[in-house]
């Protein structure tokens, strides 16, 4: 399984990074502005920042929602860097746009998917990742869990080499239900991430060693 960080935040990136377990990085519009990220050279700059920290997948998102002006941002995100995924979303312009990078040999991320007709539409038009999102859905009284289940039945069903990459992973369950599930890829913050080390009797059973061997060497 792949572990992507989701955040624009540089200095989250590199301790990720920093871990030596980290394979990519998602970022989407609202996490740029979080980080104060405006305008085309700014957000272009912040995108050559990353892929200089993490070697693997980054994925930038369109802006754009018509297909034209869809493919004229990704193709200059794609120039950036080999490793920039185009992120597009899951609407009819945005699965043209996809077939079109696939054409091309640009790499993309279908984003906002909410349902398995989505994903498998998103893998029919060759997308590298499909985003679908586990929490957003937990926010609306429905197992997001579940739909990471059906897309991945439906892709070995088919031998899609479309990623699963599980997005909106708000919490250790999540990480490790995906993973038992069988998603190719998770996207979460750094502290879903960091929240994998914890164990009370971890911590717990290191202090008594400790203490022992004060003990013993006193
Ligand atoms: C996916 O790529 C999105 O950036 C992300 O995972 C959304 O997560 P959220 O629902 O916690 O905002």
């Amino acid at each position: 399984m792949k572990f992507f960080i989701d955040t624009a935040n540089l200095n989250e990136i590199r301790e990720a990074h920093d871990l030596g377990i980290l394979d990519g990085v998602t970022t989407n519009p609202s996490l740029m502005a979080k980080e104060g990220i405006v305008g085309y050279d700014n957000v272009m700059k912040h995108y050559k920042a990353i892929c200089e920290i993490v070697d693997g997948d980054i994925s930038a998102e369109v802006i754009a929602t018509d297909f034209e002006t869809m493919v004229k941002e990704g193709e200059e995100l794609a120039q950036l860097h080999p490793n920039i995924v185009v992120k597009v979303p899951m609407t009819k312009d945005g699965v043209k746009a996809i077939k079109y990078f696939t054409d091309k040999g640009i790499k993309t991320n279908c984003t906002l998917i909410f349902s398995a007709g989505q994903a498998l539409l998103a893998a029919k038009a060759g997308a590298t990742y499909v985003s679908p999102f586990v929490g957003r859905l937990d926010d609306i009284g429905t197992d997001g869990l579940d739909l990471i289940d059906q897309i991945v039945n439906i892709y070995q069903n088919y031998g899609f080499a479309t990623e699963v990459l599980a997005a909106s992973v708000r919490h250790v369950m999540h990480l490790v239900k995906c993973a038992e599930i069988g998603a190719d890829v998770v996207t979460c913050p750094l502290n879903v991430i960091t929240g994998l080390l914890n164990h009370p009797l971890t911590d717990s059973g290191l202090a008594k060693f400790l203490a022992d061997h004060k003990k013993a060497n006193a």
